[in-house]
C-alpha cells in the first residue's frame, strides 16, 4: 500500500467501531406524557449488537432494558424503537434520573460505546398550604407562609394582594413603596417587619414551576389600631361598670324583692304532700310513693 501505517490504522479503526449519538441528552416531559430517550448508532459493523439501558438514580445503576426485555421500573411502560431508542409511554415522577444506553459490538475493533441521558419529568405543583394571620396590630411584624412539596422542579412562589401580584421588592412599585415586607420566592414566605393599616387585604399565594401552577384560596389579613382597640376596651369597661352599678342600685331599692316573692310562691305547692308522686315518671318510684301515701 501507499499509505503510512498510522493513517491506515485510523481508517480501519473508524470502519470497525461502534459509535453512538443522541438527538437530545437532556430531554424532559410532564408527568403521564410519553418521552423518548434517543440512542442512535452512527457506525457499526456487527450484525447483532448487544443493547442495554441502565437507569442511574442516586448513584445506583439498575437495568431497565436487558436481554431484549424492558425490566425494572419501566416494565410495561416502555419499548425500544430501532435501533436503540428507549420510549417511555407513561412517564412518572420517579423516572427523573440519568439513563445510559450501552452497545456492545463483538466483531468491531472498538466494540463498546455508551451515551448518558439526563431525563427530567416535570410535576405540576399541587394546591399550596397557605398560612395568613387573621388580625395583626398595626406596627408589629407579620409572616405569611406558603408551602407546596409535590412540584418538580421545586416550586417558586408568588403572593397576591387583592388579586394584584406583590412585587419581589416593594421599592420597585409606587403602590407598595411604603410597605415593609420582604418576599422570598424560594421559600414562599412574605414577611412584614411592621404592618401598616394599608396592608389590610385579601392575600393568596401561587406555587409555580415549568409544568404549571396552583393557588390557595384568598385569606383576609386584618390590621387593627392598638389605640382604637384600647378605646373600644375602655368603652366596654365603662358600659359594664354602669350596668353593674345600675343593678346594685336597683337591688338595694328592692326592685327584685317582688320577683323573689313570686318565685317562692310558685315553688311552694310543688313541695306540698300528695303532689310529688304525680310528677314522678319512674314507675317503680311511682308505686312505692303511692303505696306510701296510701
Ligand atoms: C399513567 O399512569 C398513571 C399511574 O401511574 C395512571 O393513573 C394513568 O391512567 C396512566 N395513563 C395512561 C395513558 O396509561
Ligand atoms: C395605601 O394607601 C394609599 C393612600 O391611602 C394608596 O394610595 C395606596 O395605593 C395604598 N397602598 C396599597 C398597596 O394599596
Ligand atoms: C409613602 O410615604 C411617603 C412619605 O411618608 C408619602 O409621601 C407617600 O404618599 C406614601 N405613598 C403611599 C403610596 O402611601
Amino acid at each position: 500500500g501507499s499509505c503510512f501505517f498510522l493513517s491506515c490504522f485510523a481508517g480501519y479503526f473508524n470502519v470497525l467501531a461502534v459509535i453512538l449519538k443522541t438527538t437530545n441528552d437532556a430531554p424532559w416531559a410532564n408527568e403521564f406524557e410519553s418521552i423518548e430517550l434517543s440512542c442512535l448508532i452512527e457506525s457499526i459493523s456487527t450484525k447483532n449488537p448487544r443493547i442495554e439501558w441502565k437507569k442511574i438514580k442516586d448513584g445506583e445503576p439498575s437495568y431497565v432494558y436487558f436481554e431484549k426485555k424492558i425490566s425494572g421500573d419501566l416494565e410495561g411502560r416502555a419499548r425500544i424503537r430501532e435501533p436503540a431508542t428507549l420510549v417511555i409511554t407513561n412517564a412518572t415522577r420517579s423516572d427523573s434520573a440519568s439513563y445510559r444506553c450501552e452497545v456492545s459490538a463483538q466483531t468491531d475493533l472498538k466494540s463498546f460505546d455508551e451515551i448518558l441521558i439526563n431525563l427530567v419529568i416535570r410535576v405540576k405543583p399541587v394546591v399550596p398550604k397557605c398560612a395568613v394571620p387573621k388580625s395583626v396590630p398595626v406596627g408589629t411584624a407579620a409572616e405569611l407562609r406558603c408551602v407546596e412539596d409535590q412540584g418538580f422542579p421545586k416550586s417558586q412562589y408568588q403572593w397576591f394582594r387583592n388579586k394584584e401580584e406583590i412585587p419581589d421588592d416593594p421599592k420597585t412599585s409606587s403602590k407598595f413603596i411604603n410597605s415593609s415586607y420582604t418576599l422570598n420566592a424560594e421559600t414562599g414566605t412574605l414577611k412584614f417587619s411592621a404592618v401598616r393599616m394599608n396592608d389590610s387585604a385579601e392575600y393568596f399565594c401561587r406555587a409555580k414551576n415549568d409544568a404549571g401552577h396552583s393557588e390557595c384560596g384568598p385569606q383576609t389579613m386584618e390590621i387593627y389600631d392598638i389605640n382604637i382597640a384600647r378605646i373600644i376596651l375602655g368603652v366596654l369597661v365603662v358600659v359594664l361598670l354602669c350596668i353593674t352599678v345600675g343593678l346594685c342600685f336597683a337591688y338595694k331599692r328592692g326592685y327584685f324583692a317582688s320577683q323573689k316573692q313570686t318565685g317562692n310562691n310558685y315553688k311552694a305547692p310543688a313541695k306540698g304532700e300528695g303532689v310529688d308522686y304525680v310528677r314522678t315518671e319512674d314507675e317503680g318510684d311511682f308505686r312505692h310513693k303511692s303505696s306510701f301515701v296510701i
